[in-house]
């Protein structure tokens, strides 16, 4: 499964893109909003510390509008994906997008149904947002694994990229699902790497090996 993170914030990416697991980075204006500084230079800086997919969203609603972002987008970085929300003018600018190689991340969706229109629309990434889901009732994991199905099954070039990802938990659920790629908050993938037994059992180990006399 990859690894990307789920931030705008530099500090953060800059950070964890030294610990050499991250394969790529999502925004949404929400995270660019939290940073206040130009979103192009947010954009073409995080493309600077991490060679892999960058996800920059339109903002939209109407497909031409989106169609004419996205081909924005996709001239600042190679490695720009353009995020577009899973309504009927994000799909059809999705579609758009697709054919002209343009790389796509459908993001909001919280259906199997928006699933299957993405795919079919030959979105790149599709991010089903699990947190929000978990926050109204309903299972996210449940989404994950039959979308992973559906995929599969029909071989759709889709990706699925779990999103809204709150604990350390959702990445594991994530992966038991199948999910090719989980984006992560900062502080939920510190956390991942963090166990007290892990921590107690190397204090442990330490505290034996400076008890041997020195010429051991
Ligand atoms: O990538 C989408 C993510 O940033 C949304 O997370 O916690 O606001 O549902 P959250």
């Amino acid at each position: 499964m990859k690894i990307f993170l789920d931030t705008a914030n530099l500090d953060e990416i800059r950070t964890a893109a030294r610990w050499g697991i991250v394969d790529g980075v999502t925004t949404n204006p929400s995270l660019i909003a939290k940073e206040g500084s130009s979103f192009k230079e947010i954009i073409l800086e995080i493309c600077s510390y991490i060679d892999g997919p960058i996800s920059a969203e339109t903002t939209k609603l109407d497909a031409e509008g989106m169609i004419e972002e996205g081909r924005e987008f996709a001239q600042w970085h190679a490695n720009i994906h353009v995020k577009i929300p899973a309504t009927i003018e994000g799909i059809k600018a999705a579609k758009v997008l697709s054919s002209e190689g343009i790389k796509t991340n459908v993001t909001l969706v919280f259906s199997l149904n928006q699933v299957l229109l993405a795919a079919k629309a030959g979105a790149t990434f599709i991010s089903p947002f699990v947190g929000r889901l978990d926050d109204v009732g309903e299972d996210g994991a449940t989404l994950i694994s039959d979308a992973v199905q559906v995929i599969e099954r029909y071989r759709f070039s889709s990706d699925i990229l779990v999103a809204s990802v709150r604990s350390p938990n959702m990445v594991a659920r994530a992966a038991l699902c199948g999910a090719h790629i989980a984006t992560i908050p900062f502080k939920v993938l510190e956390s991942m790497y963090q166990h007290p037994l892990t921590d107690a059992g190397l204090k442990k180990f330490l505290a034996d090996w400076q008890s041997m006399p020195k010429n051991q």
